[in-house]
């Protein structure tokens, strides 16, 4: 059963507000609209920046179809979460409240997202974004008690268990946790606490080169990469990773696997994170060993 849910919106408070500007433009291929918004599929707006010390993410924008909306509501409010009514209007939307998730990052329940009067076209990214229905794309947030946060987006957003990662990454211990909203594998992930908010967010372009011209404007305009071009088991996404000007990172990818919401999904355990790739740049690119 499709659970009517969709990534709508992410907001983020930045300090350099022009570098942000320049990084979602120039190299991500997203469309300035104005008043800090940027644009990359139907929707008017997916991505909303704000100048602010926070560097981190600021709002998380969860847009439900409407005869899904109420039912989480109660469901929330049932489990001792407020839920706090808001103007729609500064949103674009029909409906809209607030909410605080259990690790303490801020979202919004939405319906409604305004879509935009003409097609989408991106100057930089030509064969556009993999986003509409399927949401904005998918993100990693903290989550320094999983159990909670597991219950908080499963049983009270409405969100399904996907699969799992649990291996060991360059000596760290990985238990990850990934949950689908609609057909995208993933529109969430989360493992454990993270130094930010995000760990994380990706975009989904329609062709592989796009991913490759992405990685070369990524070097060219000079964040870092965090991890080198890779393909996940998972969600199967090619992808590489690098770092915000904000110092989170961001996954920009291709070819991710789409779920039947019509059959359960059969969650597994995977024991790496990598098909293949997905390299810190010191390892992959350091002194020959
Ligand atoms: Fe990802």
């Amino acid at each position: 059963m499709h659970p009517g849910l969709q990534l709508g919106f992410l907001e983020f408070e930045v300090a350099r507000i022009d570098a942000w500007h320049a990084f979602l433009t120039e190299v991500c291929g997203l469309v300035d609209v104005g008043g800090g918004r940027y644009r990359m599929d139907g929707h008017a707006w997916r991505i909303q920046l704000r100048e602010g010390p926070l560097d981190d993410l600021a709002t998380v924008g969860w847009e439900f179809e409407d005869d899904s909306l109420d039912a989480a509501i109660r469901r929330l409010e049932a489990a001792g979460y407020p839920v706090t009514e808001a103007d729609p209007k500064a949103r674009g939307a029909q409906r809209r409240y607030t909410i605080i998730d259990p690790a303490g990052v801020p979202g919004e329940l939405v319906t409604g997202l305004d879509r935009a009067d003409t097609p989408f076209q991106s100057p930089v990214v030509k064969a556009g974004f993999v986003a509409d229905e399927l949401g904005l794309g998918h993100l990693v947030l903290t989550a320094p008690d999983p159990a909670a946060t597991r219950r908080f987006y499963t049983e009270l957003l409405g969100m399904r268990v996907s699969d799992y990662i649990r291996t060991t990454f360059f000596g760290h211990d990985v238990d990850l946790t990934f949950l689908h909203a609609n057909p995208r594998h993933h529109t969430l992930a989360f493992g454990g606490p993270q130094r930010k908010r995000i760990e994380h967010f990706l975009i989904e372009v329609a062709s592989v080169d796009e991913v490759g011209l992405a990685y070369d404007r990524t070097i060219q305009a000079g964040h870092r990469i965090h991890l080198t071009m890779g393909r996940h088991p998972n969600d199967e996404m090619l992808s590489f990773y690098a770092r915000t000007p904000s110092r989170f990172h961001f996954e920009f990818g291709w070819g991710g696997r789409q779920l039947d919401m019509a059959i359960e999904h059969d969650t597994q355990v995977f024991d790496r994170i990598s098909t293949w790739g997905h390299q810190p740049p010191a390892f992959a690119f350091g002194k020959p060993r």
